[in-house]
């Protein structure tokens, strides 16, 4: 059985505590680090720069998943970069050179993945699977923790994960929005590699539990 990754969003995390809120994930085993930059144009809310990411870049040594939800990423990937992320996703619906776009980052010693918006297919990014080295599908509109899952969107994951299977790509399938333990097991039906979870893991009493359930490990 293939090892599901789980990557709690510091969206959800206590900001005035955010190395406190790490080690209790990490400790209760979590893989990434993921990591909601938003700028306020790509979708109508501000959050994480560079320089939190650097700070906290000393408290863990835990993987980086750094998702920009900005409308100029080939402006700002590379501050995140020397931040510290590991992994660098922008997003489909920019204007930019998407493939270049990779490239620059993959170049730069680092990995590149791409994310699509619930209304945007995945016929879309096909042609730059070769280039990826993850796909996140938004399992919720981009902008805020703590929304529904849109089960409309497992059809899409099922599609991407035949797409990369049959054609042996080597890419990762990465899911981000309303994930519990529930909706997490259906995405990892679908054919997903990685979990991303905010707000059920940090509004839960016990954080560590949360992690668990969904990796599907008992505590
Ligand atoms: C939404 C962000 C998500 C979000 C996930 O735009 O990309 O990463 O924080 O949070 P939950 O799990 O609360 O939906
Ligand atoms: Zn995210």
């Amino acid at each position: 059985m293939k090892k599901i990754l789980i990557a709690p969003s510091i969206l959800s995390a206590d900001f005035s505590n955010l190395a406190k809120d790490i080690k209790i994930i990490e400790d209760a085993g979590a893989d990434w680090i993921h990591i909601d930059v938003m700028d306020g144009h790509f979708v109508p809310n501000i959050t994480i720069g560079p320089a939190v990411v650097k700070s906290v870049r000393k408290t863990t040594k835990l993987f980086f998943d750094a998702h920009l939800m900005i409308k100029e990423p080939e402006k700002y990937w590379e501050e995140f970069q020397k931040a510290g992320a590991d992994l660098i996703t922008f997003h489909s619906e920019i204007s930019a050179d998407k493939a270049q776009l990779a490239k620059n980052i993959k170049e730069s010693g680092i990995k590149a993945g791409i994310s699509i918006k619930p209304k945007t297919p995945v016929s879309e990014i096909e042609a730059l699977l070769p280039f990826l080295d993850l796909v996140l599908i938004m399992t919720v509109e981009p902008g805020f923790g703590g929304q529904a899952f849109m089960s409309d969107m497992l059809p899409k994951i099922s599609e991407l994960r035949k797409i990369i299977d049959d054609k042996k790509y080597d890419c990762m399938i990465e899911v981000d929005g309303g994930i519990n333990a529930e909706t997490g097991a259906q995405c990892v039906q679908a054919g997903a590699d990685v979990l991303v979870s905010g707000n059920y893991i940090f509004s839960s009493a016990n954080p560590k539990n949360a992690v668990c359930s969904l990796s599907g490990k008992k505590e």
